[in-house]
């Protein structure tokens, strides 16, 4: 791997294809251990999330289900900020296991929005996967339960990631060259 060019910006190899499969291996066998008969429902959010998705559920060995949604973000009419709403969600998540796929939690906005809708409708418990977190960035608390790695606060390429539409097709993870 070497530097590579996205658009106007450079970035640099910054976690192995390899070391990424092996950290999702572990954290589905944590999931695998813990939610043993739960059944959970993963629900992967769009579109960041879909490499870690897929290769996530490939090692998950218990009974499982997954729905995909997407986040779409619009500004509230009046000064109440950013309203934060899904689209895909049929499942109902009343007393079930979930388990929300992240590609990352970076100022933890996202979240911390959406969270509340999804426990209105009364989960038995709702739990957070993340392949990336960046704690130096996040200004809303969020608990993540299962987390792959625990990155500076740079900005990330590749395995889902995009800069600018463009990225989301690598195997491995970039960091931005500065
Ligand atoms: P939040 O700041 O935690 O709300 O992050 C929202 C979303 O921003 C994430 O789910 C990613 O899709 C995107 N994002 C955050 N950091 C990066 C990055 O370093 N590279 C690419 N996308 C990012
Ligand atoms: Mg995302």
């Amino acid at each position: 791997m070497s530097i590579i060019t996205v658009h106007d910006k450079q970035f640099q190899p910054y976690i192995t294809a390899a070391d990424i499969q092996q950290r999702i291996a572990q954290m589905a066998s944590e999931i695998n251990r813990d939610l043993q008969g739960k059944r959970p429902l993963f629900i992967a959010i769009l579109n960041g999330s879909f490499m870690f998705a897929g290769d996530m559920f490939k090692h998950i060995t218990i009974d499982a289900e997954i729905s995909f949604i997407k986040l779409v973000s619009y500004k509230g009419t009046k000064s109440t900020g950013n309203v934060i709403t899904s689209i895909g969600l049929d499942e109902d998540l009343y007393g079930r296991t979930v388990v929300i796929l992240e590609d990352i939690v970076d100022t933890g906005k996202t979240l911390s929005m959406f969270l509340p809708q999804l426990e209105h409708q009364q989960p038995e418990q709702l739990l957070i996967a993340s392949l990336l977190h960046k704690p130096d960035a996040q200004t809303h608390p969020v608990k993540i339960d299962y987390l792959g790695f625990s990155v500076p606060n740079k900005f990330l390429l590749g395995y889902g990631l995009d800069y600018d539409g463009l990225g989301r097709n690598l195997p491995e993870i970039y960091q931005l060259v500065d």
